[in-house]
C-alpha cells in the first residue's frame, strides 16, 4: 500500500449547526486524491485541502460520462467513536462499477485505510446529534484530454465528505412516489446495476416531473416489459404483502443496495419470508385494493429506511399503512441505526471502528 501524504487546509471553516445539515449542502475542510495513469497504475494517493478540481476541457469524463462513484456513512456512536457502515462491500460495488464503465480496479482493503485516515483527519466534522451522520461520496473521473471514444488513459479518484441529516425532507415521514410509465432508467445488460453518474442523468426528467406533481420520487418500471418494479433510484424497494416480503430480484438492471441486503439478512433472521423476484405493478395495486400491501418502504445509504405511505400508476392510487409509518419499517430502521450508532450490538460484524 503506498503512503498517503497529507497537506492540511490552512483556512477551517466553520461547521454548520446540525439542525441545518439536510443531505450534501456542507463539505469537509479536506478531501483524498489518487490519480491512475496508464502503465503506472493507480498512484499518489493524498489527503488535501477541499477545492476545485481543475481539468482539461476535452476531459473524457465530461464528453462520455466515463464517471462512477459510491455512497457509504460513518457515525458518531453513543459512546463517541466513530464507526463506518459494511465500507468493504462499498468499495467491492465501486471495483464492479469499475468494470463496466472501462476505469482500472482499485486494491478494496487500501481504500479503507485510506477512508479512515481521511476520516480521522476530519473527526471534529462528524456530527454527534440522533439522526446525522458523515456522508462519505467516492468518485472516480476520466481525466484524459481526447474526444475520441474510448476509455480514458488517466483518472482521479476523489472522497468527499459531508455531514448530512436526513436525505429526504420528511425525515422519516412516508413519502409519496410515482410510478413512472414513460422513461425507463435501465435495462438488463445496460448499467442500471452500478453506481454511475450516467444513470441518474437519465433519471432526473422523470424526476422533475414527480416532483411538480407532488411526489418526493419515481418507482422505476422495468425497461422491456413497462410492468415489473425495480428500484427508485435513490433506494431499492421492499414491500411488506400478507406478511411476506418481496422485493425485486437483482438481475442485472437494479443496483445491488448493501442496506438492501442488510435488510434482507435482518428480516430473515427474524423469520420473515423473503421473496427477491419479479414484482409487476399490477400484482402490487391489486395487494394494496385488497388490503394485503401492509407496508412499503425504499432502502439506502442516503435514505437509510423511508417508508412509503402513497403511489400513484396511471389512475391508480393506493394508500399504504393509512399514509404511516408500520411497525415493520419502524424495527428496521431502528436495528439498522442503532447498529450503526452503537446503541445495540452488532452480531454481524457490520460495523468498522475508525
Ligand atoms: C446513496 O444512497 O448513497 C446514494 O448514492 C443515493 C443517491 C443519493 C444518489
Amino acid at each position: 500500500m503506498e503512503e498517503l501524504t497529507i497537506t492540511p487546509a490552512d483556512v477551517k471553516k466553520q461547521k454548520p449547526a446540525p439542525e441545518v445539515l439536510g443531505f450534501g449542502k456542507y463539505f469537509t475542510d479536506h478531501m483524498f486524491l489518487m490519480d491512475y495513469t496508464r502503465g503506472r497504475g493507480w498512484h499518489d494517493p493524498r489527503i488535501v485541502p477541499y477545492g476545485p478540481i481543475a481539468l482539461d476541457p476535452s476531459a473524457v469524463v465530461f464528453h462520455y460520462a466515463q464517471e462512477v462513484f459510491e455512497g457509504m456513512k460513518a457515525y458518531r456512536t453513543v459512546s463517541g467513536e466513530i464507526r463506518l457502515f459494511r465500507p468493504m462491500d462499498n468499495f467491492r460495488r465501486l471495483n464492479d462499477s469499475c468494470d463496466r464503465l472501462c476505469i482500472p480496479r482499485l486494491r478494496e482493503a487500501d481504500l479503507v485505510e485510506y477512508l479512515k485516515e481521511l476520516i480521522r483527519v476530519e473527526a471534529d466534522w462528524v456530527p454527534a446529534r440522533e439522526g446525522t451522520s458523515l456522508y462519505i461520496r467516492p468518485f472516480i473521473i476520466a481525466t484524459e484530454a481526447a474526444l475520441g471514444v474510448h476509455a480514458s488513459a488517466t483518472y482521479l479518484l476523489s472522497i468527499i465528505l459531508s455531514p448530512v441529516g436526513s436525505y429526504y425532507p420528511e425525515g422519516i415521514n412516508p413519502v409519496k412516489i410515482y410510478v413512472e410509465d414513460q422513461d425507463v432508467r435501465a435495462v438488463r445488460g445496460g448499467t442500471g446495476y452500478v453506481k454511475c453518474g450516467g444513470n441518474y442523468a437519465a433519471s432526473l426528467r422523470a424526476g422533475e416531473r414527480a416532483e411538480a406533481s407532488g411526489y418526493t420520487q419515481v418507482l422505476w418500471l422495468d425497461g422491456v416489459h413497462r410492468r415489473y418494479v425495480e428500484e427508485v433510484g435513490s433506494m431499492n424497494v421492499l414491500f411488506k404483502i400478507d406478511g411476506r416480503i418481496i422485493t425485486p430480484a437483482l438481475t442485472g438492471s437494479v443496483l445491488p443496495g448493501i442496506t438492501r441486503r442488510s435488510c434482507l439478512d435482518l428480516l430473515r433472521d427474524w423469520g420473515y419470508t423473503v421473496e427477491e423476484r419479479a414484482l409487476a405493478a399490477e400484482e402490487l395495486f391489486q395487494a394494496a385494493e385488497e388490503g394485503k400491501l401492509e407496508e412499503a418502504w425504499g432502502s439506502g445509504t442516503a435514505a437509510v429506511i423511508s417508508p412509503i405511505g402513497e403511489m400513484q400508476w396511471g389512475e391508480r392510487h393506493a394508500v399504504i399503512n393509512r399514509g404511516k409509518i408500520g411497525d415493520l419499517t419502524q424495527k428496521l430502521y431502528d436495528t439498522l441505526t442503532g447498529i450503526q450508532w452503537g446503541r445495540e450490538p452488532d452480531p454481524y460484524g457490520w460495523t468498522v471502528r475508525v
